[in-house]
């Protein structure tokens, strides 16, 4: 069957461009050619209608609120939740593992999950109350330093190695981070216990006393790692692949990862969704004074937590953590009074023409928070489990791009709007 074709018309040419279909219905227009052939770029600035490669590895309608991971929807990693390491595997490799695959896998976790010396005494250098985030880009890009083995990735076998050396090593540093921002000493991972567990246990434990992890808390987080774990070409996953793009390896890419979520559009929103819901607790400002904040064009603020560059629906992640929140704070019968704050933010907006007419809706960050504070982790952490989250997916992103044939560097255009040429002026006759 032929490739269909759309027409472009301009300068009185018609030029044929071919048109491709994803395995849902998304099309996309071919215009690779367009410069070299015809002298024409498009534009399309922050690439919001530009698809950047194919990939297999998760489809989003943000129109109907869909998310899923190859091709599973998201709402079946709900309940019963699986394990946050099956559906890293699942989303590095391509399909759900069996048994073997996955006790492998957890034993190579396991292996890798203490930090070498070195890494470890970089602590001692670092400011204790250094952002968590710039810590976690440091950490994870002098993981080069130390696996030069890694560098150059061949195979599956190596790609699960160095995969299982960063998905363990970086619940390690995380903790760690928190343990030296309260002078606490750190407590090693224990290689007995599962992923979320195991963190928990590094973020809380004291030497003398070990600390008990409620069965609700780990499922929880487990819950959260998964929703975070991949979305597609966002802006933290298409950092790694642009950086992956100029065959950088894998821990510099994750590290640009990790840099590009810690802004408050992205990733960094959950702190700043914290924040607010903190100064309305507070009395510092009302829900409504927000709401109206966030529609005056000439503030600044934003209701973060609200509105997705894809999503003109719910964020199916932000449906799952809010009846989450309900489930967690029931099972512990405690409450927590910025789960209503966050509660009546969300009506008001919906039903605020403002919000309604642009498709404002909250996305995962809106309810993560909550979910994260019944479980003790402090705000400061919030990016840096998002990041925890993620990382499963830069993976597999960046070993999508890494063994395809046809990838070649990320290199975009620019529509020039500069002087035209200009003559050099010597300072003296400035
Ligand atoms: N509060 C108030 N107004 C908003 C918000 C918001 N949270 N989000 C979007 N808008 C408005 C914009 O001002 C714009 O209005 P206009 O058409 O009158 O100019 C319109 O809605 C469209 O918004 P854009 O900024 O053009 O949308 P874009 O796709 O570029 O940005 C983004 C998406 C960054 C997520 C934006 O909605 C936002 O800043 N939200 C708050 C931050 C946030 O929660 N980020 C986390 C996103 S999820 C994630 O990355 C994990």
């Amino acid at each position: 069957m032929s490739t269909p074709q759309a027409k472009l018309f301009i300068d009185h040419k018609e030029i044929p461009l071919s048109v491709y279909s994803g395995t849902q219905d998304d099309r996309a227009i071919d215009i690779t050619k367009l410069y070299d052939e015809h002298h024409i770029m498009t534009y399309d600035p922050s690439l919001g209608n530009t698809a950047i490669c194919r990939s297999e590895i998760t489809y989003i309608d943000g129109g109907k609120g869909i998310l899923r991971y190859r091709g599973i929807p998201l709402e079946q990693f709900d309940r019963p939740t699986p394990n946050f390491i099956e559906v890293a595997w699942m989303l590095i490799f391509g399909r759900l593992p069996n048994k073997t695959e996955l006790d492998e896998f957890r034993s190579l976790l396991s292996e890798h999950e203490l930090l070498h010396e070195g890494l470890r005494n970089q602590f001692q250098v670092l400011p204790a109350k250094a952002p968590p985030m710039a810590i976690l880009s440091a950490m994870i890009s002098m993981m080069a330093c130390y696996y030069e083995e890694f560098l150059t990735v061949v195979d599956d076998q190596s790609i699960a190695e160095a995969s299982a050396r960063l998905i363990s090593k970086v619940r390690t540093i995380a903790a760690f981070t928190h343990r030296r921002s309260l002078g606490l000493p750190f407590i090693y991972p224990d290689p007995g216990m599962r992923y979320c567990a195991n963190f928990l246990h590094m973020m809380f434990s004291i030497p003398y006393r070990q600390f008990t992890v409620e069965p609700e808390i780990e499922d929880a987080l487990n819950l959260v790692l998964i929703l975070h774990a991949d979305h597609e070409q966002n802006c933290s996953t298409s950092a790694v692949r642009v950086v992956g793009s100029a065959q950088a390896n894998l821990f510099a890419s994750c590290s640009a990862g990790v840099s590009a979520l810690w802004g408050p559009l992205h990733g960094g929103a959950n702190v700043k969704v914290m924040e607010m819901l903190e100064s309305i607790y507070r009395g510092g400002r009302k829900p409504e004074d927000c709401i109206e904040a966030a529609k005056d064009k000439t503030n600044p603020f934003r209701l973060f937590g609200f509105g997705h560059r894809v999503y003109k629906n719910y964020d199916p992640r932000a449906k799952i953590l809010k009846k989450a929140c309900d489930r967690v704070f029931a099972k512990l019968k405690t409450q927590d009074p910025l789960l209503n704050i966050a509660r009546e933010l969300e009506e008001r907006a919906l039903a605020d023409d403002y919000f309604v007419e642009r498709k404002l809706y909250p996305n995962v960050d809106f309810y993560s928070g909550i979910l994260l504070r019944a479980m003790g982790i402090p705000t400061d952490m919030f990016t840096v489990m998002f990041a925890i989250g993620r990382l499963p997916g830069w993976i597999a992103q960046w070993k999508e791009a890494h063994e395809n044939p046809g990838t070649r560097i990320i290199r975009p255009r620019q529509l020039y709007v500069g002087n035209p040429e200009t003559r050099y002026v010597p300072i003296e006759e400035r």
